[in-house]
């Protein structure tokens, strides 16, 4: 079924360029949202040759700052009505402990991460409870396993599959399908934005194991939405962890990630 309006965050990269690609033929209008303009407008300028029917807007929006999600909540709400999707994948990590973060970062995470995604289903479910929709929350497979040197990314990911959970069953019967997408780690520019300069990577062990592409991504993730599922793991390695890291006494798990590779710092002098 089409949509009247497609709204993409974090469409300038990675995930979200590649759910822009894959969605662009089912909707009448589509609305790119990221900060990088340049990113978004060569994206939107492919797509128009690919999908001349299609109406590409792009709006450069910083979603850490609260004013420039209200600015973008209006422009969205001026759109005409009709059936919307929602895709959340604007996003970022932050590689390192706690106590070496910059706060700034931390800040950025929780807003982008949580508040956006909490502020934008809020201000566009009324809409879609009355003409129908869908809802895409780009979570991980973090989000089901708390996690020392990567903790506030980890917890930010529960929310958002907790969140998402929680707002599918309030709007269940009512035409509105809300899906948490969990994916292990995928080649994107997100690692480089986690990495923290003048610090050692300290990737879990096996982690290059269950890389999955963001092509399989976007495939199982537009499955998953169809058949109606609540939560997709993209990838059977993926889904396999998740199994395991619920099964596990607390107790083992703690073991396990006491002893895990840290992700310290390896130059004096860097700025965390
Ligand atoms: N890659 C992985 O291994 C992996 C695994 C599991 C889950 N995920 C999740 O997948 C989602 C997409 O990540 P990705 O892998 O595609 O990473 P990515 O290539 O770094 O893309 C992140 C996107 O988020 C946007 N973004 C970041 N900060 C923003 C801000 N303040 N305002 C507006 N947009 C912002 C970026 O656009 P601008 O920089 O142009 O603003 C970019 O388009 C994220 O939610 C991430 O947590 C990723």
């Amino acid at each position: 079924m089409g949509y009247e309006l497609i709204i993409v965050t974090g469409a300038s990269s990675g995930l979200g360029e590649g759910f822009a690609e894959a969605l662009a033929g089912r909707g009448r209008r589509m609305v790119l949202v990221a900060r990088r303009r340049e990113r978004l407008e060569a994206l939107a300028q492919r797509m128009r040759t690919l999908h001349p029917g299609v109406e590409f807007l792009c709006i450069p929006c910083d979603l850490a700052q609260a004013e420039q999600r209200d600015v973008l909540l209006e422009r969205l709400r001026s759109l005409p009505a009709g059936r919307s999707l929602l895709l959340n994948s604007a996003g970022l990590g932050d590689y390192g402990e706690l106590s070496t973060a910059q706060r700034e970062k931390i800040r950025r995470l929780m807003e982008v991460n949580m508040l956006a995604v909490a502020e934008l289903t809020h201000g566009l479910l009324p809409r879609m409870l009355s003409d129908g929709g869908d809802i895409i929350n780009i979570s991980s497979l973090a989000a089901d396993v708390f996690l020392p040197d990567f903790a506030l990314y980890a917890a930010s990911k529960s929310f958002v599959t907790s969140f998402s959970e929680g707002i599918r069953l309030e709007v269940a019967g009512r035409g509105v399908r809300v899906l948490a997408v969990c994916p292990g780690p995928v080649h994107t520019e997100f690692g480089s934005v986690a990495q923290r300069i003048g610090f050692d990577r300290g990737d879990m062990p096996l982690k290059s194991c269950f890389y999955t592409s963001a092509d399989k991504v976007v495939r199982s993730t537009l499955s998953a939405l169809e058949a109606g599922r609540a939560r997709v793991y993209p990838s059977a390695k993926v889904w396999a962890s998740s199994c395991l890291l619920r099964m596990l006494p607390l107790w083992l798990l703690r073991t396990v990630l006491a002893c895990r590779p840290r992700r310290v710092q390896v130059q004096t002098g860097g700025m965390p």
